[in-house]
């Protein structure tokens, strides 16, 4: 069935042919709860080029924005920055209704592109390179890791738009095109939940980007990415951010994150957090039997004070923490105060793996990790108190210049 959709025009040359996902609640794991979208570009220009396309079942309101500016025959060539498929799912549909000319990707994304769909006849090009459109040109630079091997980004230059693929992006579905239609604290919301969950472990890489970004002298004037808004005005704001969430300095706020059997843990958990609070630091704490770990991963990223806590089961920390271990070691969080703690009946490798993991992630642990037997003691409390105390004062005096 033809769907019905319109594009809309991002410069005197450059077209929004994308897809709006207003359903999406989880990307891979990530839970996006304002939905995605999924931002396909159309240069107009004496060589017509298509900038990315859209994840699979979106092909056809891709095509339809496309047909509202010009028959998809008549475009001659498609970039794809990205070969991840929410970019380039609709890449086989969109190559049997345009037939281009040439398809240019960086050369990991030729082996990876022709690894999901077959050898479309893909140009690899590299830093440096460029293509003449007619009236302007695209040049490519390779920003490899950010967020795949392939990833690249393109400089239009007619329009001086940056088309910068997963970089500079956020989940964020909605009716307007421009960031700076949107409430700045949504933005940032979801920026630093994007980053913390897609691009914390590539952190250093982002820097580096950031820091060639004026050498490349690209001059840009527009950002572009493959999701969320993109940015005509004040594009410091989005690299500042990008930035801020890159360098990781700690914060002072403080994330407590538990999980519990019988409710031990807990009580501990809400005893450090009170302490954390008695000294005026914000503090949030979350229970893992109703938070899931891409939320957990953003508490954890804009705090500079971590706790985690858990009891043991069956000789091993439980499962819901150590679920929440594993994607925090892959992110790669640093520069974090942490404590470990839990509670447990006999052996206690919950809390002792916890603290292995913030001493493998090269977190300071200011205090040895704490551990309960059964049930938690006045006294225990008491010390879980303080120790929450002592801790958010360590981090104000950590925080005081950032
Ligand atoms: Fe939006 Fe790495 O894909």
């Amino acid at each position: 069935m033809q769907k019905f959709f319109k594009a809309e025009q991002v410069s005197a040359n450059v077209w929004w042919v994308g897809a709006v996902d207003w359903n999406v609640r989880n990307f891979h794991g990530y839970l996006t709860g304002r939905g995605s979208t999924y931002n396909a570009y159309l240069i107009i220009d004496d060589k017509v080029t298509l900038v990315d396309t859209v994840k699979a079942p979106f092909a056809e309101e891709m095509l339809a924005r496309i047909r509202s500016v010009i028959d998809p025959g008549k475009i001659d060539y498609i970039i794809s920055n990205h070969a991840e498929p929410d970019h380039s799912g609709a890449l086989p549909a969109a190559v049997a209704a345009i037939k281009p000319e040439k398809i240019f990707t960086s050369v990991a994304g030729a082996k990876t592109l022709n690894a999901y769909y077959g050898d479309l006849g893909f140009t690899p090009v590299k830093t440096g390179d460029a293509v003449e459109l007619g009236q302007g040109r695209c040049a490519f630079v390779d920003t490899k890791m950010l967020h795949w091997p392939d990833s690249m980004v393109t400089f239009y230059d007619r329009d001086k738009v940056l088309f910068s693929q997963d970089a500079f992006g956020m989940h964020l579905a909605g009716s307007f095109l421009w960031a700076d239609q949107y409430e700045e604290r949504i933005l940032e919301e979801e920026v630093e939940k994007y980053f913390a969950n897609i691009l914390n472990l590539y952190s250093e890489k982002v820097i580096a980007l950031l820091d060639s970004l004026p050498g490349l002298d690209l001059g840009f004037q527009i950002i572009a990415p493959d999701h969320g808004p993109l940015w005509r005005k004040d594009l410091d704001k989005i690299v500042s951010l990008y930035r801020k969430c890159a360098e990781q300095k700690p914060r002072p706020r403080a994330a407590v994150v538990y999980c519990t059997m019988w409710g031990s843990t807990k009580i501990c958990a809400e005893a450090f957090a009170d302490g954390v609070r008695s000294k005026g630091v914000e503090v949030e704490t979350a229970d893992l039997m109703v938070n899931e770990r891409s939320s957990i991963m953003s508490k954890v990223a804009r705090s500079g004070l971590i706790a985690f806590g858990a009891p043991t089961m069956n000789n091993q920390v439980y499962p819901a923490m150590a679920d929440v271990m594993n994607y925090v070691k892959g992110l790669r969080i640093k520069n974090k105060l942490a404590f470990a703690f839990g509670s447990c009946g006999w052996s206690g490798e919950g809390a002792r793996q916890i603290a292995a993991l913030f001493d493998e992630l090269k977190l300071e642990q200011p205090l040895p990790f704490k551990q309960v037997k059964y049930m938690p003691q006045s006294s225990d409390l008491e010390e879980f108190f303080k120790a929450g105390a002592a801790l958010a004062e360590q981090l104000l005096e950590k925080t005081k210049d950032n």
